[in-house]
């Protein structure tokens, strides 16, 4: 199986043809691994997958990630996570229900799980249902903004270390919403401004926005610097938006790029499945560990 790409945009991210991720075999895996490494977002259309044959794409990137281990009862299987609006009955979640604020949190550009004790890898995304307006998911390059940033701004953030936490993003939202004990759960995280690709060696910047603070730093004269980077990464320039059609799959390199949902009419239904795949040691994990 020879895996045939087209560009996203002019700086990273491909669409990938001549795969199903269904039927995926370790071959297929390392050839779409490579390209990942090397182009930070795939995209793949037309695909099949249900939640069983995500779980097996996920596992082979590594272990997927659980951040409700300590809620579940006993017995009680793993579901993969949805973003979704959609109810349990079906109809749609209110304007300003908590839980539609925190889809809104998810408008904000970060990378996923920084503020877990093992951030994530990837986020392997499937388009369930979507919309007629708005909804893109949109992703930004961190490597390709990095490597153009300018002299006096890479200065300042050169090697330095981040401070992350949940709550930090929901706060931006509504304090109603950072309250809720699953934006409180782990402690503060800290890592590099700065990681690298092990597999290539190109930097990119790890900053999201649940990033509150600089190390050595206060909070206030931290957030000027925070802004100012995620601005710098997110210009039209370095960023794809994307559309969905249903059976399209996004995948990530969440070492490499932002990402954000944008707003639709929440009249209407949306849902995407979304698998996290936890850095392992060979990801930079160690690497990213040691430098802070
Ligand atoms: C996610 C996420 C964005 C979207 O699944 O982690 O940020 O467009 N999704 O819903
Ligand atoms: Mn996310």
């Amino acid at each position: 199986m020879t895996l045939t790409t087209r560009p996203l945009t002019e700086c990273f991210g491909v669409e990938t043809t001549g795969l199903d991720l269904s039927q995926i075999d370790e071959s297929g895996y390392a050839e779409l691994r490579a390209a990942f490494e090397e182009h930070s977002a795939l995209l793949l259309r037309n695909q099949t997958l249900d939640d069983d044959a995500h779980m097996r794409l996920a596992n082979m990137f590594g272990t997927i990630e659980d951040r409700y281990a300590d809620e579940r009862k006993e017995g009680e299987a793993y579901k993969v996570p949805e973003v979704t609006n959609i109810r349990e009955d079906g109809s749609v979640t209110g304007d300003m229900d908590l839980h539609t604020l925190n889809l809104k949190a998810n408008m904000l550009w970060h990378i996923d799980s920084t503020f877990l004790p093992v951030p994530a890898l990837t986020n392997i995304l499937i388009a369930r249902v979507v919309t007629e307006t708005g909804g893109q998911t949109e992703l930004a390059s961190s490597r390709a903004a990095w490597a153009e940033m300018p002299a006096n701004l890479r200065e300042q953030i050169r090697n330095k270390a981040l401070w992350h936490r949940y709550s930090h993003s929901r706060a931006r939202i509504s304090p109603e919403l950072a309250a809720l004990p699953m934006f409180n759960k782990w402690p503060d995280q800290c890592w590099p401004a700065v990681i690298k690709n092990p597999v290539n060696g190109r930097e990119a910047l790890y900053i999201a926005s649940h990033t509150f603070r600089i190390d050595g730093e206060d909070q206030v004269s931290s957030a000027t610097l925070i802004d100012e980077l995620t601005s710098f990464i997110t210009q039209p320039r370095y960023v794809y938006s994307h559309k969905w059609q249903p059976g399209d799959v996004l995948i990530w390199d969440q070492r490499a790029v932002l990402h954000r949902a944008t707003p639709w009419n929440y009249d209407e239904p949306r849902k995407l499945s979304s698998l996290c795949v936890s850095l392992g040691a060979q990801d930079g994990l160690d690497a990213m560990r040691e430098s802070v």
